[in-house]
Protein backbone atom coordinates (compact mmCIF):
# COMPACT_ATOMS: atom_id res chain seq x y z
CA UNK A 1 0.00 0.00 0.00
CA UNK A 2 1.27 3.96 -0.69
CA UNK A 3 1.06 5.86 1.78
CA UNK A 4 0.69 9.50 1.73
CA UNK A 5 2.53 9.79 5.03
CA UNK A 6 6.16 10.82 5.84
CA UNK A 7 9.18 11.05 3.85
CA UNK A 8 9.92 9.57 0.84
CA UNK A 9 13.08 7.90 1.88
CA UNK A 10 10.91 6.20 4.88
CA UNK A 11 8.18 5.28 1.70
CA UNK A 12 10.81 3.23 -0.24
CA UNK A 13 11.89 1.43 2.83
CA UNK A 14 11.98 -2.11 2.09
CA UNK A 15 10.96 -4.25 5.90
CA UNK A 16 13.49 -6.50 7.40
CA UNK A 17 12.38 -9.65 7.07
CA UNK A 18 13.08 -12.07 9.80
CA UNK A 19 13.21 -15.79 10.56
CA UNK A 20 10.00 -17.36 10.67
CA UNK A 21 8.69 -18.06 13.97
CA UNK A 22 8.03 -21.44 14.94
CA UNK A 23 4.69 -20.82 15.76
CA UNK A 24 3.30 -19.44 12.25
CA UNK A 25 5.16 -22.68 10.85
CA UNK A 26 3.45 -25.07 13.22
CA UNK A 27 0.41 -23.24 11.97
CA UNK A 28 0.79 -22.83 8.18
CA UNK A 29 2.27 -26.08 7.85
CA UNK A 30 -0.17 -28.20 10.02
CA UNK A 31 2.78 -29.27 12.59
CA UNK A 32 3.74 -30.11 15.52
CA UNK A 33 5.58 -26.81 17.10
CA UNK A 34 7.29 -29.77 19.40
CA UNK A 35 9.12 -31.21 16.50
CA UNK A 36 9.73 -27.78 14.40
CA UNK A 37 13.69 -26.92 13.97
CA UNK A 38 14.61 -23.72 13.86
CA UNK A 39 17.87 -22.79 12.12
CA UNK A 40 16.89 -19.26 11.04
CA UNK A 41 17.99 -16.62 13.44
CA UNK A 42 21.35 -17.39 13.78
CA UNK A 43 20.61 -18.14 17.64
CA UNK A 44 22.51 -19.90 20.08
CA UNK A 45 20.82 -24.10 19.90
CA UNK A 46 21.98 -23.97 23.79
CA UNK A 47 19.18 -21.06 24.51
CA UNK A 48 19.89 -18.93 27.54
CA UNK A 49 22.38 -19.67 30.20
CA UNK A 50 20.98 -20.88 33.11
CA UNK A 51 23.72 -17.98 35.00
CA UNK A 52 21.42 -15.42 32.79
CA UNK A 53 17.94 -17.64 33.52
CA UNK A 54 19.06 -17.14 37.72
CA UNK A 55 20.03 -13.30 37.38
CA UNK A 56 16.56 -12.67 35.51
CA UNK A 57 14.39 -14.32 38.01
CA UNK A 58 15.95 -12.05 41.05
CA UNK A 59 15.60 -8.86 38.97
CA UNK A 60 12.04 -9.56 38.21
CA UNK A 61 11.02 -8.33 41.81
CA UNK A 62 12.34 -4.42 40.23
CA UNK A 63 10.00 -4.95 37.30
CA UNK A 64 7.60 -2.14 38.82
CA UNK A 65 10.41 0.34 38.61
CA UNK A 66 11.75 2.22 35.58
CA UNK A 67 15.27 0.41 34.12
CA UNK A 68 18.87 1.83 35.74
CA UNK A 69 18.87 4.44 32.39
CA UNK A 70 23.04 4.20 32.68
CA UNK A 71 23.26 0.31 33.53
CA UNK A 72 25.69 0.90 35.94
CA UNK A 73 26.45 -3.03 36.97
CA UNK A 74 26.62 -3.95 33.55
CA UNK A 75 28.81 -0.79 32.06
CA UNK A 76 30.80 -2.03 34.36
CA UNK A 77 31.28 -5.26 34.25
CA UNK A 78 32.00 -4.27 30.39
CA UNK A 79 34.47 -1.98 31.52
CA UNK A 80 36.48 -4.10 33.54
CA UNK A 81 36.32 -6.69 30.74
CA UNK A 82 37.32 -5.03 27.99
CA UNK A 83 39.90 -2.35 29.66
CA UNK A 84 38.00 1.22 28.71
CA UNK A 85 36.53 3.84 30.76
CA UNK A 86 32.37 3.10 31.31
CA UNK A 87 31.70 6.08 29.49
CA UNK A 88 33.13 4.65 26.40
CA UNK A 89 30.06 2.16 26.14
CA UNK A 90 26.30 2.67 24.64
CA UNK A 91 24.01 0.05 25.23
CA UNK A 92 21.36 -1.00 22.88
CA UNK A 93 18.08 -2.71 22.88
CA UNK A 94 20.12 -5.42 20.59
CA UNK A 95 23.25 -4.34 18.50
CA UNK A 96 20.04 -3.17 15.96
CA UNK A 97 19.73 -0.08 17.60
CA UNK A 98 23.34 0.16 18.40
CA UNK A 99 23.47 0.32 14.54
CA UNK A 100 20.72 2.51 13.89
CA UNK A 101 21.61 5.04 16.46
CA UNK A 102 25.00 5.52 14.73
CA UNK A 103 23.67 6.24 11.51
CA UNK A 104 21.12 8.46 13.25
CA UNK A 105 24.52 10.06 14.93
CA UNK A 106 26.82 10.26 12.73
CA UNK A 107 25.11 10.95 9.16
CA UNK A 108 22.30 13.45 7.88
CA UNK A 109 19.80 13.40 5.02
CA UNK A 110 21.63 13.39 1.88
CA UNK A 111 24.61 12.64 2.52
CA UNK A 112 26.38 9.04 2.00
CA UNK A 113 27.13 5.84 4.09
CA UNK A 114 29.05 3.31 2.36
CA UNK A 115 28.65 -1.14 3.00
CA UNK A 116 28.86 -3.89 0.90
CA UNK A 117 27.22 -6.05 -1.31
CA UNK A 118 25.67 -9.13 0.96
CA UNK A 119 26.25 -7.53 3.92
CA UNK A 120 23.80 -7.54 6.77
CA UNK A 121 20.22 -6.05 6.13
CA UNK A 122 20.25 -3.68 8.70
CA UNK A 123 22.66 -1.39 7.04
CA UNK A 124 20.38 -0.79 4.25
CA UNK A 125 17.77 0.06 6.24
CA UNK A 126 19.69 2.38 8.80
CA UNK A 127 21.21 3.93 5.07
CA UNK A 128 17.05 4.58 3.94
CA UNK A 129 15.85 5.43 7.57
CA UNK A 130 18.20 8.41 7.63
CA UNK A 131 17.80 9.37 3.95
CA UNK A 132 21.10 8.80 3.33
CA UNK A 133 22.44 8.05 -0.13
CA UNK A 134 23.59 4.02 -0.14
CA UNK A 135 27.41 3.81 -1.79
CA UNK A 136 27.48 -0.74 -1.74
CA UNK A 137 30.56 -2.13 -3.26
CA UNK A 138 30.62 -5.31 -4.92
CA UNK A 139 31.43 -8.44 -2.67
CA UNK A 140 34.37 -10.54 -3.72
CA UNK A 141 33.98 -14.25 -2.60
CA UNK A 142 30.69 -13.11 -0.76
CA UNK A 143 32.61 -10.43 1.49
CA UNK A 144 33.53 -7.26 2.04
CA UNK A 145 36.30 -5.75 -1.03
CA UNK A 146 37.91 -3.36 1.40
CA UNK A 147 39.40 -1.19 -1.72
CA UNK A 148 36.67 -1.19 -3.24
CA UNK A 149 35.05 0.65 0.29
CA UNK A 150 37.73 2.91 0.65
CA UNK A 151 37.89 4.07 -3.01
CA UNK A 152 33.90 4.21 -2.99
CA UNK A 153 34.17 6.73 0.12
CA UNK A 154 32.68 10.13 -1.24
CA UNK A 155 33.23 13.63 -0.43
CA UNK A 156 29.65 13.27 1.79
CA UNK A 157 30.06 9.96 3.20
CA UNK A 158 30.39 9.96 7.17
CA UNK A 159 29.54 6.32 7.75
CA UNK A 160 30.96 2.87 6.94
CA UNK A 161 29.55 -0.52 8.19
CA UNK A 162 31.84 -3.33 8.20
CA UNK A 163 30.64 -6.98 9.36
CA UNK A 164 33.55 -9.59 10.30
CA UNK A 165 32.03 -11.82 10.25
CA UNK A 166 29.66 -11.02 7.81
CA UNK A 167 26.05 -12.39 8.20
CA UNK A 168 24.35 -13.77 5.82
CA UNK A 169 27.86 -14.90 4.14
CA UNK A 170 29.71 -15.85 7.06
CA UNK A 171 33.16 -14.27 5.45
CA UNK A 172 35.84 -13.14 7.66
CA UNK A 173 38.53 -10.41 7.58
CA UNK A 174 41.82 -10.95 9.43
CA UNK A 175 42.56 -8.55 11.93
CA UNK A 176 45.85 -6.97 10.42
CA UNK A 177 43.89 -6.39 6.96
CA UNK A 178 41.11 -5.00 8.81
CA UNK A 179 43.15 -2.70 11.07
CA UNK A 180 45.19 -0.79 7.70
CA UNK A 181 41.51 -0.48 6.39
CA UNK A 182 40.37 1.23 9.66
CA UNK A 183 43.50 3.72 9.52
CA UNK A 184 42.97 4.73 6.06
CA UNK A 185 39.41 5.83 6.43
CA UNK A 186 39.40 9.61 6.78
CA UNK A 187 39.60 10.88 10.26
CA UNK A 188 35.68 12.60 10.02
CA UNK A 189 34.28 9.03 8.71
CA UNK A 190 32.83 6.90 11.16
CA UNK A 191 33.27 3.03 11.24
CA UNK A 192 31.08 0.54 12.58
CA UNK A 193 32.65 -2.11 13.37
CA UNK A 194 29.99 -4.90 13.56
CA UNK A 195 31.31 -8.02 15.94
CA UNK A 196 28.26 -9.74 16.42
CA UNK A 197 29.76 -13.02 15.64
CA UNK A 198 33.18 -12.38 17.19
CA UNK A 199 33.07 -14.86 20.01
CA UNK A 200 32.44 -17.96 17.65
CA UNK A 201 35.71 -17.03 16.44
CA UNK A 202 38.86 -20.00 16.50
CA UNK A 203 41.49 -18.69 18.57
CA UNK A 204 44.04 -18.36 15.83
CA UNK A 205 41.89 -15.62 14.28
CA UNK A 206 41.20 -13.34 17.25
CA UNK A 207 42.39 -9.79 17.04
CA UNK A 208 41.66 -6.80 19.86
CA UNK A 209 39.44 -4.66 17.98
CA UNK A 210 39.05 -2.68 21.27
CA UNK A 211 42.83 -1.60 20.99
CA UNK A 212 41.85 0.12 17.60
CA UNK A 213 38.96 2.09 19.59
CA UNK A 214 42.00 3.31 22.08
CA UNK A 215 43.61 4.33 18.61
CA UNK A 216 41.23 5.42 16.02
CA UNK A 217 38.18 8.28 17.84
CA UNK A 218 36.42 7.67 14.72
CA UNK A 219 35.69 3.80 15.24
CA UNK A 220 32.82 2.40 17.02
CA UNK A 221 33.01 -1.68 17.44
CA UNK A 222 29.70 -3.29 18.07
CA UNK A 223 28.82 -6.32 19.57
CA UNK A 224 25.58 -8.46 21.05
CA UNK A 225 24.02 -10.48 23.50
CA UNK A 226 22.25 -11.97 21.29
CA UNK A 227 24.31 -14.90 19.68
CA UNK A 228 26.94 -16.91 21.09
CA UNK A 229 25.71 -15.58 24.89
CA UNK A 230 22.05 -17.25 23.99
CA UNK A 231 20.15 -13.60 25.23
CA UNK A 232 18.36 -12.88 21.55
CA UNK A 233 14.76 -12.79 23.07
CA UNK A 234 16.33 -9.78 25.41
CA UNK A 235 17.66 -7.73 23.40
CA UNK A 236 20.63 -6.37 24.43
CA UNK A 237 23.85 -5.18 22.62
CA UNK A 238 25.96 -2.74 23.14
CA UNK A 239 29.04 -0.65 21.58
CA UNK A 240 32.72 0.61 22.94
CA UNK A 241 34.34 3.86 20.99
CA UNK A 242 35.63 6.85 22.43
CA UNK A 243 33.41 9.77 23.94
CA UNK A 244 32.98 11.72 20.37
CA UNK A 245 31.07 8.87 19.24
CA UNK A 246 29.47 7.43 22.45
CA UNK A 247 28.61 10.72 23.47
CA UNK A 248 26.54 11.21 20.31
CA UNK A 249 24.82 8.34 20.51
CA UNK A 250 24.01 8.27 24.18
CA UNK A 251 22.30 11.40 23.08
CA UNK A 252 20.26 9.78 20.61
CA UNK A 253 19.02 6.60 22.41
CA UNK A 254 16.00 6.26 24.54
CA UNK A 255 16.44 6.68 28.14
CA UNK A 256 15.33 3.32 29.11
CA UNK A 257 16.30 1.25 26.01
CA UNK A 258 17.75 -1.73 27.60
CA UNK A 259 15.51 -3.44 30.21
CA UNK A 260 15.93 -4.42 33.79
CA UNK A 261 15.94 -8.29 32.66
CA UNK A 262 18.16 -7.91 29.88
CA UNK A 263 20.70 -6.06 32.07
CA UNK A 264 20.67 -8.61 34.62
CA UNK A 265 20.97 -11.34 32.23
CA UNK A 266 23.59 -9.58 30.42
CA UNK A 267 25.94 -8.81 33.67
CA UNK A 268 25.75 -12.82 34.60
CA UNK A 269 26.50 -14.11 30.72
CA UNK A 270 29.14 -11.88 30.78
CA UNK A 271 31.24 -13.93 33.41
CA UNK A 272 29.79 -17.22 32.46
CA UNK A 273 33.36 -17.96 30.20
CA UNK A 274 32.32 -21.96 30.24
CA UNK A 275 28.83 -21.62 28.89
CA UNK A 276 30.63 -19.23 25.87
CA UNK A 277 33.67 -21.91 25.50
CA UNK A 278 30.69 -24.93 25.10
CA UNK A 279 28.85 -22.59 22.12
CA UNK A 280 31.56 -22.05 20.46
CA UNK A 281 32.93 -25.64 20.63
CA UNK A 282 29.32 -26.98 19.48
CA UNK A 283 29.46 -24.18 16.85
CA UNK A 284 32.45 -25.36 15.67
CA UNK A 285 31.27 -29.39 15.84
CA UNK A 286 28.08 -28.29 14.23
CA UNK A 287 30.28 -26.59 11.14
CA UNK A 288 32.27 -29.50 10.75
CA UNK A 289 29.24 -31.80 10.33
CA UNK A 290 27.35 -29.66 8.32
CA UNK A 291 30.13 -28.49 5.39
CA UNK A 292 30.92 -32.49 5.10
CA UNK A 293 27.82 -33.27 4.33
CA UNK A 294 27.72 -30.42 1.72
CA UNK A 295 30.86 -32.18 0.39
CA UNK A 296 28.92 -34.76 0.49
CA UNK A 297 26.03 -33.87 -1.09
CA UNK A 298 28.56 -31.67 -4.07
CA UNK A 299 26.72 -28.79 -2.66
CA UNK A 300 28.86 -25.50 -2.60
CA UNK A 301 28.80 -23.60 0.57
CA UNK A 302 31.13 -20.86 1.69
CA UNK A 303 33.30 -20.92 4.13
CA UNK A 304 32.04 -19.74 7.82
CA UNK A 305 33.41 -17.81 10.99
CA UNK A 306 29.63 -17.03 12.28
CA UNK A 307 27.12 -19.87 13.54
CA UNK A 308 25.27 -20.41 10.48
CA UNK A 309 26.80 -21.49 6.57
CA UNK A 310 25.44 -20.16 3.45
CA UNK A 311 24.87 -22.91 1.57
CA UNK A 312 23.51 -23.10 -2.68
CA UNK A 313 20.72 -25.63 -2.96
CA UNK A 314 20.39 -25.11 -7.38
CA UNK A 315 21.25 -23.20 -10.17
CA UNK A 316 18.42 -21.53 -11.05
CA UNK A 317 16.75 -18.43 -8.94
CA UNK A 318 13.77 -20.22 -7.86
CA UNK A 319 15.93 -23.06 -6.20
CA UNK A 320 16.06 -21.36 -2.37
CA UNK A 321 12.60 -20.16 -2.59
CA UNK A 322 11.63 -23.86 -3.68
CA UNK A 323 14.08 -25.56 -1.42
CA UNK A 324 13.12 -23.67 1.27
CA UNK A 325 9.30 -24.82 1.25
CA UNK A 326 10.47 -28.43 0.86
CA UNK A 327 12.31 -27.96 4.15
CA UNK A 328 9.34 -25.82 5.67
CA UNK A 329 6.94 -28.95 5.02
CA UNK A 330 9.21 -31.19 6.81
CA UNK A 331 9.32 -28.24 9.83
CA UNK A 332 12.85 -27.06 9.21
CA UNK A 333 12.88 -23.51 9.28
CA UNK A 334 16.58 -21.89 7.73
CA UNK A 335 16.62 -18.34 6.20
CA UNK A 336 16.12 -18.07 2.04
CA UNK A 337 18.00 -15.27 1.42
CA UNK A 338 16.41 -14.11 -1.70
CA UNK A 339 16.13 -10.29 -0.43
CA UNK A 340 20.02 -10.54 -0.28
CA UNK A 341 20.65 -11.14 -4.24
CA UNK A 342 21.45 -14.53 -3.12
CA UNK A 343 18.30 -16.75 -4.76
CA UNK A 344 20.22 -19.63 -5.27
CA UNK A 345 21.14 -19.97 -1.89
CA UNK A 346 19.38 -20.91 1.65
CA UNK A 347 21.71 -19.64 5.32
CA UNK A 348 21.36 -22.37 7.78
CA UNK A 349 22.28 -21.58 11.52
CA UNK A 350 24.01 -24.18 13.13
CA UNK A 351 22.30 -26.28 15.57
CA UNK A 352 22.22 -29.51 17.92
CA UNK A 353 23.58 -31.89 16.96
CA UNK A 354 19.81 -33.48 16.44
CA UNK A 355 18.96 -30.09 14.74
CA UNK A 356 21.49 -30.33 12.51
CA UNK A 357 20.94 -34.44 11.52
CA UNK A 358 17.03 -33.39 11.09
CA UNK A 359 18.07 -30.80 8.41
CA UNK A 360 20.13 -32.50 6.60
CA UNK A 361 17.95 -35.45 6.00
CA UNK A 362 15.49 -32.86 5.34
CA UNK A 363 17.25 -30.94 2.73
CA UNK A 364 18.34 -34.24 0.92
CA UNK A 365 14.33 -35.47 0.95
CA UNK A 366 14.27 -31.49 -0.55
CA UNK A 367 17.08 -31.75 -2.82
CA UNK A 368 15.23 -34.86 -4.31
CA UNK A 369 12.00 -33.73 -4.69
CA UNK A 370 12.40 -30.02 -5.54
C1 LIG B 1 25.96 -9.00 11.58
C2 LIG B 1 24.86 -8.74 12.54
N1 LIG B 1 24.85 -7.60 13.23
C3 LIG B 1 23.89 -7.31 14.10
C4 LIG B 1 22.83 -8.17 14.32
C5 LIG B 1 21.75 -7.72 15.24
O1 LIG B 1 21.57 -8.57 16.29
P1 LIG B 1 20.91 -8.08 17.64
O2 LIG B 1 20.10 -6.86 17.35
O3 LIG B 1 20.11 -9.21 18.10
O4 LIG B 1 22.07 -7.75 18.55
C6 LIG B 1 22.78 -9.38 13.64
C7 LIG B 1 21.65 -10.30 13.83
O5 LIG B 1 21.40 -11.21 13.12
C8 LIG B 1 23.81 -9.66 12.72
O6 LIG B 1 23.80 -10.79 12.02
Amino acid sequence: MTSQFGPNYVRAIAPYVAGKPISEVARQFGLDEARIVKLASNENPLGMPESAQRAMAQAASELGRYPDSNAFELKAALAARYDVPPEWITLGNGSNDILELAAHACVERGQSIVYSQYSFAVYALATQGVGARHLVTPAVRHGHDLDAMLAAIADDTRLVFVANPNNPTGTFIDGATLEAFIAKVPGHVAVVLDEAYTEYLAADKRYDSIAWVRRYPNLLVSRTFSKAYGLAGLRIGFAIAQPGLTDLLNRLRQPFNVNTLAQAAAVAALGDTAFLEKSAALNAEGYRLLTAAFERLNLEYVPSDGNFVLVRVGHDDGAGDRVNLALLKQGVIVRPVGNYGLPQWLRVTIGLPEENAAFLAALERALASA
